[in-house]
């Protein structure tokens, strides 16, 4: 048995989806933490594609129990649309369940997300307007609305009348927005709740049930490390925490519960919204990247700005998440170039760093150092072994390997399950911890990878 957290290394669409999906083979549990409909987890399986924002990568294998845990906030129109669209195309969703004390996105979330991004005017996030902040903020500030309180008929009247009251002078006195009615708050709401209600439970009691007898459970991170409310590029994060530590809190299970921490980053760098980015390409190649990568947001559509790896922060994620290993994905992006570049440390006012600078202010002043690497200019979209890859590949990998500190467990080709590169268990595999005091540059010793990788330039 083995408890995996899969995490966004980067500031999220890494395609945590795809990875998920992938070791959702072997999950019994598959459990979302954190983040609401913000997140668009892309999932392809032969000619279709699923865009999933809330139910776990998981649902596509029949058996397995997916879970919507307390520390995410669910926005029920956009979960029932989802249900339905699953249901449509003959997706089994009857395995689902939904945390009775996760907190309710409410029609007022959405208002003041949207009007407070405006008011910002140069200063916005550039959030994806979904309301996630302000459902997060009515959490922290006790007068949010939780499954369990919609599934009250009495309770969520006098709740949401006061509620939407008070939201309606915030909506008129500081955006001068129209008011909403009460009621068809409440009648929209009492709606939702007569469909959702058989999925909803105490997740956390389920989930200590499924460890005790020894299932296999899977936690799915949405956005990512640098997108963390603690930890990432504040402001310019979303409101909840992507990293791995907020598995436990997101779902009530206990951290000794987890075995595995697995981080996904894309083999170079994307960011959607505002905030700083120092490997960004603002020029042609980034328009390359971002025409051959398809970057556009899977949730609001939006063009995702991008740039060279960053093994900055990459280190910065293995650290903050302790992570045993990564999953490097969209390699095949980088197929058709004769160079590529890795950002191996920053020059801060005229200081090199291999550390990332938590002061934002520090960080919009961060220069990239780069290391430049030959590209292989050939496809590798049907490689599915380590000695299919180009060697120029596969030093590219081992440098982001060795740049980073953690091994590389798998590269992924293609969007497609199948296009995939399995190098070592990433579940079963041997443990990064234990490994490290044996291995200087954090590749496993006996492992294919450092096998692989290792071959080739000694
Ligand atoms: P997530 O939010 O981390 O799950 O990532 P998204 O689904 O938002 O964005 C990742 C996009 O890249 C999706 O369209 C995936 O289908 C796609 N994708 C994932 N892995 C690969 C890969 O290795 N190669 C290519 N070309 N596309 C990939
Ligand atoms: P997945 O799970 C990429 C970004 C937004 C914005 C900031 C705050 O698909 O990786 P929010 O609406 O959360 O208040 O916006 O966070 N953002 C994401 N960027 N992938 C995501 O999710 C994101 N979810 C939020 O663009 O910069
Ligand atoms: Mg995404």
């Amino acid at each position: 048995m083995a408890n995996v957290i899969v995490i966004g290394a980067q500031w999220g669409d890494e395609g945590k989806g795809k990875i998920t999906d992938l070791l959702s083979r072997s999950a019994d549990v598959v459990v979302r933490y954190q983040g609401g409909v913000n997140a668009g987890h892309t999932v392809v399986v032969a000619d279709q594609t699923f865009k999933l924002h809330l139910i776990p990568s998981g649902i596509l294998y029949p058996n397995t129990h997916c879970m919507i845990g307390s520390g995410t906030v669910i926005d029920p129109k956009v979960l029932i649309e989802e249900l339905d669209t699953l249901q449509n195309l003959g997706v089994k969703t009857d395995n689902l369940f939904i945390s009775e004390a996760a907190h309710v996105t409410m029609p007022y979330h959405r208002l003041i997300d949207q009007a407070s991004e405006e008011r910002r005017g140069d200063h916005k996030i550039g959030t994806t307007g979904r309301g996630i902040g302000p459902t997060y903020a009515d959490k922290s500030e006790r007068t949010g609305i939780r499954m369990l309180d919609i599934l009250d008929p009495d309770g969520l009247q006098k709740q949401l009348r006061w509620t939407v009251n008070y939201k309606n002078d915030i909506l008129d006195k500081l955006y001068g927005l129209p008011s909403l009615d009460p009621d068809q708050v409440i009648q929209e709401y009492q709606g939702y709740a007569d469909r959702l209600r058989p999925y909803v439970v105490d997740c956390s009691l389920k989930l200590y049930a499924a460890y005790q007898e020894r299932r296999n459970i899977l936690f799915e991170g949405a956005q990512g490390t640098l997108l963390d409310l603690d930890h990432g590029t504040y402001p310019y994060v979303t409101s909840s925490n992507p990293v791995a530590g907020g598995a436990c809190v997101g779902t009530g299970v206990g951290p000794t519960m987890i075995d595995r921490v697995i981080g996904v980053a894309k083999a170079y760098t994307t960011r959607v919204g505002e905030g700083p980015f120092p490997t960004e390409l603002k020029d042609e190649m980034g328009a390359a990247l971002c025409e051959r990568g398809a970057e556009f947001g899977t949730t609001t559509g939006r063009r995702r700005r991008c740039g060279w790896f960053d093994a900055v922060i990459g280190r910065y994620a293995v650290r903050i998440n302790g992570l045993d290993c990564l999953a490097v994905t969209k390699l095949d992006i980088l197929d058709s170039l004769a160079e590529i570049k890795v950002c191996v440390a920053y020059d801060i006012d005229g200081q090199l760093s291999k550390d990332f600078p938590t002061n934002a202010r520090q960080f919009a002043r961060c220069t990239p150092v780069y290391e430049t690497l030959p590209g292989w200019q050939q496809s590798t979209i049907h490689c599915r072994t380590l000695e299919d890859l180009p060697s120029q590949a596969l030093s590219y990998l081992k440098f982001l390997a060795e740049a980073v500190e953690v091994p590389i467990a798998i590269i992924s080709l293609g969007a497609e399950r199948d296009q995939t590169i399995i190098v070592e268990d990433p579940i079963h595999g041997p443990k990064r911890a234990l490994l490290h005091a044996n291995a200087s540059n954090g590749c496993p010793p006996n492992s294919q990878m450092s096998k692989g990788l290792g071959s080739g330039d000694g």
